[in-house]
């Protein structure tokens, strides 16, 4: 498999791991205090489709989306869309609010660390060597652009 490894990419995905690694990204009890994502329930990818059909469709060609809708091994990607962007339910109901559903976008504002966490909270092994490509098969690149 090609990897693509991309120097902005690089960059923004050593910046996360270093912030993990040196204690820098807020701890569970910290973010809670001031997480307006904290009371967020999962709403599932059904309810996401409905408002973002282009990105479920397209999303339907990754590798993510195989094994988190076919052979999901955890609640975390059974939750398919909200593995990554996070619980949606308050993002649902007030879709105007930025802060109510991470994004990966630099127009949605999602703090990088943020966006890396999400990320690296499932590829903290070998995976995290290999960041080619789109998660959503476009050509638009992630960990993030
Ligand atoms: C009621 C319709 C609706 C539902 C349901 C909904 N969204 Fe959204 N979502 C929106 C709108 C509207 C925006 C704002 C679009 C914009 O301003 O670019 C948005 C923005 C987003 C963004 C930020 C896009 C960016 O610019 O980076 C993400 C990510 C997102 N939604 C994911 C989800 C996920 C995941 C779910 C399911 C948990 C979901 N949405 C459910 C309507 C919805
Ligand atoms: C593996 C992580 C992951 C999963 C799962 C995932 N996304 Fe995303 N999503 C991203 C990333 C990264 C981006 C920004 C880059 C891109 O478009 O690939 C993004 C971008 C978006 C955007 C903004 C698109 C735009 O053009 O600005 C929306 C809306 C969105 N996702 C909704 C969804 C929905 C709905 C699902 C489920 C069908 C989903 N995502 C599943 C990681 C994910
Ligand atoms: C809930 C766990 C989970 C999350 C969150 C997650 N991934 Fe993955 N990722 C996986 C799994 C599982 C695979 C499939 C790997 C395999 O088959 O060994 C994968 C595969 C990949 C691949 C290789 C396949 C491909 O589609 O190119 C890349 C790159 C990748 N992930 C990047 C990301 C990025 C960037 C994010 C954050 C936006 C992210 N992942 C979030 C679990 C996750």
């Amino acid at each position: 498999m090609p990897i693509i490894h991309s120097a902005s990419i690089r960059r923004l995905c050593t910046a996360g791991l270093a912030a993990l690694l040196l204690g820098l990204l807020p701890g569970r009890a910290a973010l809670a205090e001031t997480d307006p994502m904290a009371n967020a329930r999962i709403v599932g990818e059904k309810r996401c489709g409905e408002c973002h059909d282009t990105e479920k469709s397209l999303f339907g060609h990754t590798q993510h989306a195989r094994v988190f809708r076919e052979n999901p091994r955890n609640d975390t990607e059974k939750a398919v869309c909200e593995a990554c962007h996070g619980p949606g339910s308050l993002h649902a109901a007030d879709t105007k609010d930025k802060n109510k559903i991470i994004g990966f976008s630099k127009e949605w504002g999602t703090p990088i660390e943020r966006q890396n966490g999400q990320c690296l909270g499932c590829h903290s092994g070998g995976q995290r060597m290999h960041w080619p490509g789109s998660i959503h098969a476009t050509n638009k690149l992630a960990c993030s652009d």
